[in-house]
């Protein structure tokens, strides 16, 4: 039997990490870390962590994600999401062994009308992107190419964790009963990814050996209120919900947040889905697959 590969797991008690742990396949001896066990804020830690295991990958799934607190918390940012990136590619780099760190369309600038190309020089908007793309940067200066896949994604959910698919069945919920609208962005377009699909992804990666710069989402594109709509109308079919609330598209400018996000950012992934063979799903038939895996509310 071949020995299995070994894979030292961050963040697994976030949205995807949890989805990784639930699709490991056949022939991966999982070393699951989440906070409690590992600060990915503490690059002496995180360089500790690969000098006991010795995996065969990292799987960087771990990050800080509160893009809007980012603006106001830079440093912990950067910490998480360039240091801890850079602290596992130099010790990966030292000891043996290679790096999967995923990323995110937010270190792209959102102003063009096609698909980014996984090449593509990064513009990212705001704090959060701009800390990812640095660990991009900084994973790519420890390791030598080959030993490096940078997965990036967009509008990640699923039915577990904090995401716009559980936060807007929330709402439809509570603005149906109240009989009134629910306004949701118009004008950003990009494509949901599922939790399920993307964990999919990073496995058949890592079984391959993938290199290099990736994109990876679920197939078509959507505005935030195609999303709102189609997860109003989809949650209602398959009884989570009684009826949806009615959507109001609203533009950008009528919601302020403190961080920019990209007006843009649908990822040409056709090179990863050829290079992984798998052909992708509509975002639409991977929202009925984790609208299925929600738990109804309680009576
Ligand atoms: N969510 C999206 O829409 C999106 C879009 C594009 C790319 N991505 C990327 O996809 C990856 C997975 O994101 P996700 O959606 O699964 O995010 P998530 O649900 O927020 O999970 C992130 C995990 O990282 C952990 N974490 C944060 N700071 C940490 C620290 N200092 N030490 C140890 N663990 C820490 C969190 O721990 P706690 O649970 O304890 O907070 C959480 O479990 C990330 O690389 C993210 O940048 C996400």
């Amino acid at each position: 039997m071949p020995e299995p590969v070994r894979v030292l797991l961050t963040g697994r008690h976030g949205q995807l990490g949890q989805a990784l742990v639930a699709h490991a396949p056949e022939g991966i001896a999982l070393i699951a870390t989440g906070r409690d066990s590992l600060d990915l804020a503490d690059g002496a830690a995180c360089r500790e962590a690969v000098e006991r295991h010795r995996p065969d990958w990292v799987l960087n799934a771990g990050a800080y994600t509160a893009v809007d607190r980012a603006e106001t918390e830079a440093e912990l940012a950067e910490a998480v999401n360039a240091g801890a990136p850079a602290a596992f590619a130099e010790a990966l780099a030292a000891v043996g062994g290679r790096l999967l760190q995923v990323s995110t369309d937010f270190v792209f600038g959102g102003d063009q009308g096609h698909p980014y190309a996984p090449e593509q020089p990064l513009r990212p908007l705001g704090v959060y992107g701009a800390t990812k793309a640095e660990g991009e940067r900084r994973a790519a200066t420890a390791l030598p190419p080959e030993r490096l896949c940078l997965l990036r994604t967009s509008w990640v959910y699923g039915p577990v964790g904090a995401n716009f698919c559980l936060t807007m069945l929330r709402l439809h919920r509570a603005r149906a009963a109240a009989g009134e609208p629910l306004g949701v962005v118009a004008d950003q377009v990009g494509c949901p990814t599922a939790t399920h699909t993307l964990a999919e992804a990073c496995w058949r990666a890592i079984q391959q050996g993938l290199s290099g710069p990736h994109h990876w989402s679920d197939c078509g594109a959507a505005s935030w209120y195609d999303f709102a709509v189609a997860i109003g109308e989809r949650a209602t079919a398959c009884g989570l919900l009684e009826r949806p609330a009615q959507v109001r598209p609203i533009s950008t400018a009528d919601y302020p947040t403190p961080a920019r996000r990209p007006s843009y950012s649908l990822l040409d992934c056709t090179a990863t889905r050829r290079a992984l063979g798998i052909a992708g799903r509509h975002w639409q038939a991977a929202l009925a697959e984790v609208l299925a895996q929600v738990p109804p509310p309680p009576a």
